[in-house]
């Protein structure tokens, strides 16, 4: 039985309207990370990381899914073996797409999180500074996102299902961030065939390569894995 294991990354949400990273403009040419996307910066200045997360909820919540996101959903659904979606990505366009069961490594806008007793709970648009947990009143709330020198959530499991993956795609990531950039290694030890899909070969060392925008490859690989 065939076992698809896809890490996605900013760049199938670019053609949604949402900023990528490192590409030109990004997010990080916009942000210093160590200042939005570290505990030390939200310990520093709460007010900046949180109107940071802020600006990205309410702009998330404004934008669809892309062809890339409904296919992925259609290989889920019509596919006969497993696929398995694991995202970089903090959006909620996989699920607004029709995916199931997706698994945020790098959590997801839409959450909050009590840094005190680890209370999750929907996050407001717009998360006020020193915003009270609703379960222990402690004005530590912060957004349920994994920042930089943070361990990724559902770890065990990803590793679990890259270790029966028989293909692993990895579409619209740079390969810059690990454990995410390591996956690709992970699935070649098991000798599942690796596939990267993204505007232009990373350097990871995959088998494949499906080069374009994601609106336009991700439909069309999809459809070579149901024959149509
Ligand atoms: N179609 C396909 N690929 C695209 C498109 C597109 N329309 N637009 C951009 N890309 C590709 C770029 O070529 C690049 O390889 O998407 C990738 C985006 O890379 P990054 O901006 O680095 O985003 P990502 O790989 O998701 O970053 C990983 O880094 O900062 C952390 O937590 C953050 O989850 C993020 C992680």
């Amino acid at each position: 039985m065939e076992k698809i294991v896809i890490l996605t990354g900013a760049g199938i949400s670019a053609e949604s309207g949402l900023s990528t990273f490192r590409d030109e403009g990004g997010l990080w040419a916009q942000h210093r990370i160590e200042d939005v996307a570290t505990p030390e910066g939200f310990a520093r200045d709460p007010a900046l990381v949180q109107g940071f997360y802020n600006a990205r909820r309410v702009q998330a919540a404004k934008v669809v899914p892309n062809p890339a996101h409904r296919a992925l959903a259609r290989l889920q659904r019509d596919f006969p073996g497993e696929v398995v979606i694991v995202t970089q990505n903090v959006d909620g366009l996989h699920e607004a797409g029709g995916a199931q069961d997706v698994i945020h490594m790098h959590g997801i806008l839409s959450g909050a999180l009590c840094a005190s007793c680890g209370h999750r709970w929907t996050a407001p648009p717009e998360m006020e500074v020193d915003e009270p947990c609703p379960a222990c009143n402690a004005p530590t709330a912060r957004p349920d996102v994994v920042w930089f020198g943070e361990m990724p959530y559902h770890m065990e499991e990803i590793f679990d299902h890259l270790a029966s993956a028989t293909i692993f795609a990895a579409i619209g990531t740079s390969g810059q961030v690990y454990p995410a950039a390591a996956f690709v290694h992970e699935a070649h030890a098991v000798g599942a065939h690796t596939i990267e899909i993204n505007l232009e070969p990373t350097g990871g060392g995959f088998d494949d390569h499906l080069l374009g925008k994601a609106s336009e490859t991700v439909p069309k690989w999809v459809d070579r894995l149901l024959q149509i």
